[in-house]
């Protein structure tokens, strides 16, 4: 029984494509889609998914209750086990460029079992991620609205019961809020659900124009900011520990754990592997140069917030906005933060909510999960009815569920799969000498190494009560596997 949980896929090396057309060969079934994008495209697209609730949300809490000023020190830290998996990740999806991502690498190198913690990993990943972001653009759009009324005159508030989970995580305590439910993060899911029903594709001019907003929108941040820094808020730069993970080194790491989040998203670019024009070249490029453009762009936004204002202030659903509150001279780019967020956030949720019904479209087709999920709709060509359970999943999550709860889940979950991936490399390295890699990632052993280590050390730092929820949602994963998915799988039956 242990030597059919380690069943591998058999994996050939990718042939060399040409624009529009299909691969074939990579991994039995996964060959069906268009090669339309460049690398270019790629690097927006890895932009468009990466730029959302991390910075936008996340970064508030993270400085205010736990790193302070070297938040800023906390996304070099988070940025360096992404540089590392995403080294990784570019390895692979120049090699097997398929949709399923790291659950298509892990069953081509450690097996099914594996394979399928990772897919039940990527679940965390971008359903629960979609609910995050959900919860913040909420936190934006009703700030959006609210000001937008506000200048044409009326006095109007959206209602506090509407606009929220009726509980909210902080230090260690569940406190209730008196709200029912969350009810834009609700219509945002099923917005953004109905159009990944229909086929709304994700064009690459679409979310090039969101790209645009999110990038003029954060630039203008911070060059306008920058003249209102007062260095003296960066004093002390690491506050004196307060016990537990409340500042000190301790609070710097934690705060990693946090703004991690902000960096997922590069990833998803390997699920486009399958349109890429030429994913042997541009994965690479689009992997690492969305990543690294980001990871510039994040560490420029944290220094410039926690310089605007006292670190302490920005724990606010929407420290962005906050942070600019003082100024009465920027209330233009107060305004302009809040309608580019709303904007990114939603990209964000698109990529996530397209991601997930994938993944589990390729764990069906492989026989891992029901085949209803790897269905496709006959028109609209999309996976409908794994699309309808992942938005009434992730609505449900978002109406009533805090951002930080969900966060931490995502981060927990990502970086299991992004440590699964580290190893998966040096694996097939040993396993697979022969297969033909257009990137290779330098110093594998060592950054393979690295790469998994930091994942698993941010992992740590998420806490006692995260690992607990992680263990139960692997149990519950693994009682389905055992359950379902050991007893269908097509490899293990010779399919
Ligand atoms: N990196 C994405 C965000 O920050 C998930 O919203």
């Amino acid at each position: 029984m242990f030597k059919d949980l380690l069943i591998v896929k058999p994996v050939a090396p990718a042939p060399h494509v040409d624009a529009g057309e299909p691969v074939e060969g990579s991994l039995r079934g996964e060959a069906n889609l268009k090669r339309v994008l460049t690398a270019r495209h790629l690097v927006l697209l890895g932009i468009g998914a990466i730029i959302g609730a991390g910075i936008f949300v996340m970064t508030g809490q993270a400085a205010a209750n736990h790193a302070g000023p070297a938040i800023m020190l906390s996304f070099v830290l988070a940025g360096l086990a992404c540089a590392f998996a995403g080294l990784c990740y570019a390895e692979f999806a120049a090699m097997i460029p398929v949709s399923g991502s790291a659950y298509s690498y892990t069953y081509a190198t450690l097996g099914e079992a594996v394979a399928w913690f990772v897919g039940w990993s990527l679940v965390l990943e971008y359903l629960f991620a979609a609910s995050a972001v959900a919860v913040g653009w909420s936190a934006y759009t009703i700030s959006l609205l609210e000001n937008l009324a506000g200048m044409a005159g009326m006095d109007w508030t959206f209602p506090a019961w509407l606009a929220s989970a009726p509980f909210t995580y902080t230090n260690g305590e569940f406190v209730m809020t008196g709200a029912l439910f969350n009810l834009p993060a609700v219509l945002i899911i099923a917005a953004v659900g109905t159009l990944c029903y229909v086929g709304m594709q994700q064009s690459a001019t679409a979310n090039a124009i969101i790209v645009a907003i999110k990038m003029v929108v954060i630039l203008a941040l911070i060059g306008f900011g920058m003249q209102y820094v007062n260095a003296d808020n960066w004093v002390p730069f690491i506050p004196e520990n307060q016990g537990g993970d409340r500042f000190g080194i301790e609070g710097v790491l934690r705060g990693a754990s946090i703004v991690f989040f902000a960096y997922i998203g590069f990833d998803a670019v390997s699920t486009a592997a399958q349109e890429a024009k030429n994913p042997q070249r541009d994965m690479p490029i689009g992997i690492l140069g969305s990543l690294v453009v980001c990871t510039l762009l994040y560490i420029a936004v944290a220094a410039v917030l926690t310089g605007m204002v006292p670190y302490t202030d920005l724990g606010t659903a929407k420290p962005v906005a906050t942070a600019l509150e003082p100024y009465a001279d920027l209330a233009w780019l107060k305004l302009a933060v809040e309608v580019g967020a709303v904007a990114g956030l939603s990209s964000v949720i698109l990529v996530m909510l397209m991601g997930q019904p994938r993944i589990f479209f390729a764990m069906s087709r492989d026989g891992l999960m029901p085949k209803f999920l790897g269905k496709a709709h006959p028109r609209f060509g999309t996976p409908h009815k794994a699309t309808v359970v992942v938005a009434i999943v992730a609505a449900l999550l978002a109406a009533f569920f805090p951002l930080g709860v969900l966060g931490d889940l995502v981060s927990m979950g990502t970086l299991l799969a992004f440590a699964t991936v580290c190893i998966g490399v040096m694996v097939l390295r040993r396993t697979r000498p022969d297969l033909a890699r257009p990137f290779k990632v330098p110093l594998a052993p060592v950054v393979g190494t690295l790469g998994a280590l930091s994942c698993l050390a941010l992992v740590f730092f998420m806490g006692w009560y995260n690992w607990v929820l992680l263990a139960a949602w692997t149990v519950v994963g693994f009682t389905i596997y055992f359950g379902y998915g050991y007893r269908h799988s097509l490899l293990r039956q010779g399919r």
